[in-house]
């Protein structure tokens, strides 16, 4: 089987990147990591991309006259790494219009709250705060809305009584190492179909 071209933005540590270029190296799904982009220029993510020898950008959004331009230098370094699946794993902006454009149903991102609850920063605290006896995680794909597309994967995680949210979010983060290289496997597999705000899973 062809091996499907990944690219993944992140802003931060990159520990879901890090999740999926373990599960391509262990070839546990048919893709390779072909870029690592990132806004921020000292996020872990980029350096875990050299680490493992995969290309990776520094994309610096205030050297650009605006979202446009900066869009479009990401999409030129996608395209030329023959991206063809883009995978948010921590990435801290909203994605434009000329991003999902380019990218239409192949853009991804993991939140750590069951949407459509918590959506936007700070989830796994606001879930804690707000009294939840169940919390977790979802893969979507992104649509122009604050973590609004269509659900591909959730994971439950049930909160303890003596939780800290710090504790919450670390066990959501477990699950979130589990079930985006899951995500990204179906897609690549071809198993994916969007129908609306629903995603079918093709057995
Ligand atoms: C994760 O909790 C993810 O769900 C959220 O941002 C965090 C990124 O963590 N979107 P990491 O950079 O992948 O470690």
């Amino acid at each position: 089987m062809n091996k499907l071209n990944i690219g993944v933005v992140a802003s931060g540590r990159g520990s879901n990147l890090q999740s999926i270029m373990d599960a391509c190296a262990g070839e546990l799904i048919p893709a390779r990591v072909a870029a690592v982009l990132s806004d921020n220029k000292d996020a872990f993510a980029l350096e875990r991309a050299r680490r493992a020898s995969i290309p990776a950008f520094h994309a610096d959004f205030d050297s650009f006259p605006g979202k446009p331009a900066y869009e479009r230098s990401i999409i030129n370094i996608l395209n030329e790494h023959g991206v063809e699946l883009v995978c948010l794993a921590g990435y801290m902006r909203l994605v434009g219009r000329d991003l999902l454009a380019a990218f239409p149903g192949r853009i991804m991102n993991i939140h750590p709250a069951l949407l459509p609850a918590f959506p936007g920063l700070h989830a796994q605290e606001q879930a804690w705060k707000h009294g939840v006896r169940f919390s977790g995680c979802t893969v979507h794909f992104v649509d122009e809305g604050v973590d609004t597309g269509p659900i591909i994967i959730q994971a439950v995680v049930p909160v303890r009584p003596s939780d800290t949210a710090e504790d919450l979010a670390g066990r959501i983060l477990e699950q979130e190492h589990r079930i985006y290289p899951e995500a990204v496997k179906l897609f690549a597999e071809g198993k994916l179909e969007i129908d609306g705000r629903k995603v079918r899973i093709i057995a």
